[in-house]
C-alpha cells in the first residue's frame, strides 16, 4: 500500500515562517503515521521559483533572481532539516526535469485543443499572481489582497477550463476531494457561477519557463507549479515511480489557495486524463491580532525563537493540538506556554518521571518482569482505534485529544494504585503496567514528536526500533529492563 502526500510549494521570496511550517509539520506527521502503519510513502515538498513576485524580490535586493531561488530553497530546506521533516523529494520548480515536464504537458493540452491562443485583457495581480476581476476599474484593487493591480492586455494561450465545469462539479459533489467538508459548497457555488478560461502565459514576464511554442512567451507561474505534483514522482520520465505513487493520496494547502487546487489543479489534471487526487485538504491560518500572519503584514512570528525557548518538538505539538485544522486560530506566546506547561511539562514528561522515579526507588533501575493490567491492555487498543480514525480524517487535534485520554488515564491510575506507600497492593503490577501505557503513548506520539519519543524510549531502555511501528503496539511489554540515565526533557516555563 501506498500513500502519496505533498505540500505547496513555497514562493522563495519569504523565509519560511510559521505559516509554512504549519503545513509542512502537518504534512511531516502524516507522512510518518502512513510509514508507522506499514505504508510505503512518498512525501513531496518544495519551493515554487517562478513568475513576476520573485522576480520583483530579486530585483530589490539586486541580485538574480536564481540567486535569491538558491539561498532562499536552501534557507527553506534547512529549516525543515532542524523541524525534522521526513520528505523523501524537495523538488525546485527551477530544475531541469521539471522544466521539461511542464514544456510537454503544454505541448500535450496545445495538441488535444485544451490550449488556445487568444487576447487576455484585465487585471493581474503580482503579490497573488493571480488574474482578478476588480470592482472599481478606476482604481483596481485586488478582491483577495486589496493591492493595487495591473492593468494587461496582451496576447496568450487560454486553457480551457469551461470546458471541465461539469466533471468537476460532480468530481466535488461525488467524492472527498474537497477537504474539510464545509468547503464543498463554497467551491460548488463558484463552479456554478460559471468558470471562465484562465490565461497561461504572459507576454512580459520574462522569469520564468519558456512557452514550446514559435513565438515565446513566459508560462504562468501557477500552471507551472501545480504540476511540481506530477513531474515531482516522475510524470513523463520515470514511468515506474510515477504508476507507483499516482495520484495523491493527501494534498494540503492553505485556504487562500483553494481555487487552484480544488478547479484549476483537477481540471489540468482532467486534461490529462488522470485519475484525480483523493483529498485535497484546506488548513485554516494563524493569525496574530486579527490578521492572517504574513512577511507583508509585517507580523510575522519566526520558528526560530519558539525552537530555540521550547524545542523543537513543542512547537511541532502546538502547531498540531491548538486549533483543529481547518480553522483559523490566534497564535500567542501566552498560548504556547500555556499548551506547553499544562500538557508536555505536567501531564506528559511528569508522567514518564514519575514511573522512571519509581523504577529506580523500587527495583534498583530494573523494571521486574510480569504482570499487566488487562484494563490497560484493552484501554491502550480502544485509544488507538479512535487516533488512527482521527487521524485518517486529518484531525490532528482531535487525535492528540484520544491519546490525551491514555496520558490522564495512567496518571490517575498512578495516583489511585499510590505504589510508592509501602503498603501499596501489586506495587509491581502497577509500575509495569504504567510502564507498558507509556511505551503505547511513545509510539502514539512518534509522528508528532520524534526526537522526544525516541529520548524518552532510551531512558526507559528500550530499543528505538520497538516504537517505530504500530504493530509493535501488539508486543505486551513486560520483560526485564535496565532503564538508563534519566534527564528532564520539557523544563516548566514561568
Ligand atoms: N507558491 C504558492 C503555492 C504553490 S503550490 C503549487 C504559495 N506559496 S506561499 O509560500 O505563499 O504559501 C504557501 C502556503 O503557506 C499556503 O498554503 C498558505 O496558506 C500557507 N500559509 C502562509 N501563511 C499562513 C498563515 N499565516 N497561516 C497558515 N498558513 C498560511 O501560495
Amino acid at each position: 500500500m501506498k500513500f502519496y502526500i505533498t505540500t505547496p510549494l513555497y514562493y522563495v521570496n519569504a523565509e519560511p515562517h510559521i505559516g509554512h511550517t504549519y503545513t509542512t509539520v502537518a504534512a511531516d506527521c502524516l507522512a510518518r503515521f502512513y510509514r508507522m502503519t506499514g505504508f510505503d510513502v512518498f512525501f513531496l515538498t518544495g519551493t515554487d521559483e517562478h513568475g513576476q513576485k520573485i522576480y520583483e524580490a530579486s530585483q530589490k535586493e539586486g541580485i538574480a533572481p536564481l540567486e535569491l531561488a538558491d539561498r532562499v530553497s536552501e534557507i527553506f530546506k534547512n529549516m525543515w532539516k532542524r523541524m525534522n521533516i521526513s520528505y523523501n523529494r524537495f523538488i525546485r520548480t527551477t530544475e531541469k526535469q521539471h522544466e521539461e515536464v511542464v514544456k510537454k504537458v503544454f505541448n500535450i493540452l496545445l495538441e488535444k485543443g485544451d490550449l488556445y491562443k487568444g487576447e487576455y485583457n484585465g487585471f493581474y495581480c503580482v503579490y497573488c499572481e493571480s488574474y482578478v476581476i476588480v470592482e472599481d476599474e478606476k482604481n483596481p484593487l485586488c478582491p483577495d489582497c486589496k493591492r493595487p493591480v495591473k492593468e494587461i492586455s496582451e496576447t496568450s494561450y487560454f486553457f480551457r477550463l469551461s470546458k471541465y465545469q461539469k466533471q468537476l462539479e460532480d468530481l466535488i459533489q461525488n467524492t472527498e476531494i474537497v477537504k474539510p467538508d464545509f468547503r464543498k459548497s463554497e467551491i460548488l457555488n463558484f463552479i456554478k457561477q460559471g468558470l471562465n478560461d484562465i490565461s497561461i502565459t504572459r507576454k512580459n514576464v520574462i522569469w520564468g519557463i519558456e512557452s514550446p511554442t514559435e513565438e515565446k512567451y513566459t508560462i504562468y507561474v501557477w500552471f507551472d507549479a501545480l504540476l511540481n505534483y506530477l513531474s515531482g514522482i516522475g510524470y513523463l520520465y520515470n514511468k515506474e515511480n510515477f504508476s507507483k505513487y499516482w495520484p495523491p493520496d493527501v494534498q494540503l494547502i492553505g485556504k487562500d489557495i483553494m481555487r487552484f487546487h480544488h478547479i484549476i489543479w483537477p481540471a489540468l489534471i482532467f486534461a490529462l486524463e488522470l485519475p484525480q487526487p483523493k483529498k485535497i485538504f484546506a488548513h485554516g491560518w494563524w493569525i496574530s491580532g486579527k490578521e492572517k500572519i504574513s512577511k507583508s503584514k509585517g507580523n510575522v512570528i519566526s520558528p526560530e525563537y519558539y525552537i530555540n525557548e521550547y524545542g523543537v518538538d513543542p512547537f511541532r505539538f502546538f502547531l498540531l493540538r491548538e486549533i483543529p485544522f481547518g480553522l483559523d486560530g490566534e497564535f500567542s506566546e501566552e498560548n504556547f506556554k500555556k499548551r506547553y506547561n499544562s500538557d508536555l511539562v505536567n501531564d506528559f514528561g511528569n508522567l514518564l518521571n514519575r514511573i522512571l522515579n519509581l523504577i529506580e526507588k523500587k527495583f534498583d533501575g530494573y523494571l521486574p518482569e510480569g504482570e499487566i493490567d488487562g484494563k490497560i491492555i484493552e484501554f491502550s487498543e480502544d485509544i488507538y482505534k479512535n487516533y488512527s480514525e482521527k487521524m485518517e480524517n486529518i484531525a490532528f487535534s482531535e487525535s492528540i485529544e484520544a491519546i490525551w485520554k491514555l496520558v490522564i488515564y495512567l496518571n490517575k491510575y498512578l495516583d489511585e494504585k499510590a505504589p510508592w506507600r509501602e503498603n501499596a497492593s501489586d506495587i509491581e503490577k502497577t509500575i509495569i503496567s504504567v510502564f507498558y501505557g507509556i511505551r503505547n503513548l511513545l509510539i502514539f506520539l512518534k509522528p508528532f514528536i520524534p526526537e522526544t519519543c525516541e529520548k524518552m524510549s532510551e531512558m526507559m531502555g528500550l530499543d528505538k526500533k520497538e516504537i517505530e511501528k504500530f504493530e509493535n503496539l501488539k508486543t505486551k511489554y513486560s520483560g526485564r529492563i535496565k532503564i538508563r540515565k534519566r534527564e528532564i526533557i520539557f523544563y516548566r516555563k514561568k
